[in-house]
């Protein structure tokens, strides 16, 4: 898979790519590009966006420098390339982005997301380039940066080969294997510690019964 990031603070995800996982997903070929759209913007002065039409507060990523950013990394008119790929603008109001979404995406061999800024990006942006609209939560953050590293931190551990075995995504939380549900509790040694025992299940060796266990705690929680 490869994901084209485009957005002012490329330098913000260098701690990311160094993530294991992330790393473990690069090293098994999939790729991660960044776009700087102020390193094509057409304006004087490296600007890249502009005060909004009609008043308010805050700045708005302009669409001709959208467009440049796009055409760089892609040539042609950045209008048709949604018909390829995904194209993701990130955004409060946009689709919230869960464990289905995140399924989707990582069968996707190829994706572009958007990270707006300041006051996010004129609505052209969305209009014209955008096939979707993520956000990561009703709350609006300073950019799409965090929300865009959220959604390939979610989408990147689908990736075969990210995690370090195999089984670690299929049971996770809100997978199909848990009923959608959240992930049933996990406990380690000291068996019992302060008096607080581990469910004697887990000790049994009984898999069966713990697998029983697990999607019945897993069922519990997702009532809560
Ligand atoms: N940009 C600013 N806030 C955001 C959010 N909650 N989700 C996605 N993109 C955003």
């Amino acid at each position: 898979m490869r994901v084209d990031v485009f957005t002012l603070f490329p330098e913000w995800f260098e701690w990311f790519l160094g993530q294991r996982h992330v790393a473990n997903a690069l090293a098994q070929g999939h790729e991660i590009g960044f776009v700087n759209p102020r390193e094509h913007t057409p304006l004087p002065a490296g600007q890249v966006d502009d005060t909004p039409f009609g008043g308010g507060a805050g700045m708005v990523l302009r669409v001709d420098v959208m467009e440049a950013a796009l055409r760089a990394r892609y040539g042609g008119d950045p209008v048709q390339l949604r018909a390829d790929r995904r194209v993701i603008a990130l955004a409060p109001g946009g689709r919230l982005l869960d464990d289905a979404l995140a399924d989707e995406l990582a069968g996707e061999p190829e994706i572009a997301l958007l990270c707006g800024r300041y006051e996010g990006f004129d609505e052209r942006v969305i209009e014209y380039y955008a096939s979707d609209v993520v956000s990561i939560g009703r709350y609006v953050l300073a950019g799409g940066e965090l929300p865009a590293m959220v959604l390939c931190d979610a989408v990147l551990r689908k990736l075969p080969g990210a995690l370090g075995h195999a089984e670690s995504a299929l049971e996770e939380s809100f997978s199909p294997a848990l009923e959608g549900g959240p992930e049933y509790p996990h406990y380690t040694r000291p068996a019992e510690f302060r008096g607080w025992r581990v469910p004697e299940i887990l000790l049994s060796g009984h898999h069966e019964r713990i697998r029983r266990w697990r999607l019945e705690h897993s069922r519990e929680r997702g009532r809560g």
